[in-house]
């Protein structure tokens, strides 16, 4: 933990985040005042100030004139959340359409406001801290830049990343971590290790849709597991699954998985390493959320109760560091050596300076507090857009409550449609990811994925605003509202 004083607010103010969010401190209840509070943790009264301004600008808080500071009422009603998705039937061929791309590409367009991407913008990372990080390596490093390097990434690197899988509790070998470019790349890797063309594989439902593009490029079918919008893939139904269907990998995202951003328990974590140790399954494991979760223990990876070598952990920094620098990782267990082989083959070496870049922003001080800055910002957005959903969308819509993140999954009144959804909110140059993009089954057309990372102002408060109310058109609610 770093202990240095313009970091000290942070830590106030992110335990009073946690006991607001945990319902310790009640909305609408008086938080101490800045005099109290100072006495009681014993700071000055400026630490005190500056961390009831952070919680003021994530509107976790507010202040009352002559009255002192409380906590924020939350607006308006507090719309439901989804129930557990279906049984899986069968495994499917995957034929993903082209909306990854066309999503993706609005992401990128000025003219369009986006909540259909799930990627983090700009303003969420430091630039000046990660600009320095990379002068720093150009400097150090420059020789790095004209040779060829081999191998499977900088020794600075793979040490930081062991470092930071033991706040997951996992005790990584650095001699099995392989340094990628992202943490699909690492995705990509373990399943072209441990399957052929026609193979099966279990993921949650609904999934990434990057993951389902994937699958559909390396001919595999994908068996969607019953997931629950809290819980996560159920450890029950995947049993089953892996008793009556030739199951090859199991690809999951326990902790804050996209879009549902579900947290399995720490139960079925070591439920899940079990069941796939017992079938000789190979667990791909997906850590790129794990630092975003509210809550330290669910950062906890499945890995870390494996002590067969069946899970293999993938992450990167995409979300949570540095989205520009492109620096994922994976450690494939007992498959280490052909993952690390394909890769080499695949998409040969590594950018040393950048990884340096990356191993230095992971080791130097301030690293947990911009984790802790950037949870608390996006934790303030999601809780605003979930007022938004309960005030402008159609009676009956559902809405996720993930504990971390900036992915909100709607699920609109039953008949909706989100592709008509979609292409009427294109018109109006704002642009959602509609629910088929999420599974093989066409069986979410009636939801919705809100990517909440990327520009936050009134006028994306408006467009969702604008969302909600293009749901209750008759060509999108169908009979449903
Ligand atoms: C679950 C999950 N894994 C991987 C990725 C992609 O990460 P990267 O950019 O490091 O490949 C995403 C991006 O949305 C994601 O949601």
């Amino acid at each position: 933990m770093d202990r240095t004083p313009d970091t000290l607010y942070l830590r106030i103010a992110d335990q009073l985040a946690g006991s607001i969010r945990s319902g310790t401190l009640a909305r609408g209840e008086r938080i101490a005042s800045v005099r109290e509070l100072a006495r009681q943790q014993g700071v000055s009264m400026a630490t005190v100030v500056q961390a009831y301004r952070t919680l003021e600008d994530a509107r976790l808080i507010e202040a009352r004139p002559r009255s002192g500071y409380f906590v924020a009422g939350r607006a308006g009603r507090r719309p439901p959340e989804p129930d557990t998705t279906p049984l899986p039937a069968q495994s499917h061929a995957v034929a993903v359409s082209s909306m990854g791309a066309r999503v993706f590409r609005m992401a990128q367009d000025p003219e369009f406001v986006s909540f259909g991407a799930a990627t983090p913008g700009e303003a969420l990372f430091p630039h000046e801290r990660i600009r320095r990080a990379v002068s720093r390596a150009a400097q150090r490093h420059r020789a790095s830049m004209s040779h060829y390097p081999l191998g499977t990434g900088t020794a600075e690197l793979r040490r930081a990343i062991a470092r930071q899988a033991l706040t997951m509790g996992c005790q990584l070998d650095l001699r099995d971590i392989l340094v990628t470019n992202s943490c699909l790349e690492s995705v990509s890797l373990c399943l072209r290790a441990v399957t052929k063309p026609g193979d099966v594989v279990a993921l949650e439902s609904p999934t990434y849709f990057g993951f389902l593009e994937i699958l559909e490029s390396m001919h595999l079918r994908a068996l969607e597991i019953p997931t629950h919008p809290r819980q996560g893939m159920s450890v029950d139904a995947l049993s089953l699954a892996l008793d009556t269907q030739p199951v090859k990998a199991v690809l999951a995202v326990p902790t804050l998985s996209n879009p549902l951003g579900s947290c399995m328990p720490l139960a079925e974590r070591r439920r899940l390493a079990q069941l796939v140790a017992q079938r000789g399954v190979p667990l791909i494991e997906d850590v790129i959320y794990n630092a975003l979760c509210e809550h330290d223990e669910q950062r906890r990876a499945v890995r870390s109760y494996d002590d067969t070598g069946h899970v293999m952990i993938c992450g990167s920094f995409s979300k949570t560091v540095a989205p520009g620098l492109r620096v994922g990782y994976v450690d494939a267990g007992r498959w280490s050596e052909p993952v690390q082989r394909l890769k080499a083959v695949h998409s040969g070496s590594h950018t040393e300076f950048l990884e340096q870049a990356v191993a230095d922003l992971l080791t130097q001080p301030g690293t947990e507090s911009a984790y802790r800055q950037l949870r608390n910002t996006v934790a303030a957005r999601v809780d605003e857009a979930r007022d938004i959903v309960a005030e402008s969308f159609p009676r009956g819509t559902r809405v996720t409550d993930p504990p971390g993140g900036y992915i909100l999954w709607v699920e609109l009144p039953a008949g909706s449609d989100s592709m008509a959804l979609f292409e009427a909110c294109l018109r109006e140059r704002i642009c959602i990811a509609p629910g088929t993009m999420f599974s093989t089954t066409g069986r979410y057309r009636h939801c919705i994925r809100l990517g909440l990372g990327g520009r936050w102002d009134d006028a994306a408060r408006a467009a969702l605003r604008r969302v909600g109310e293009l749901a209750h058109r008759p060509d999108v609610a169908g009979g449903a509202d």
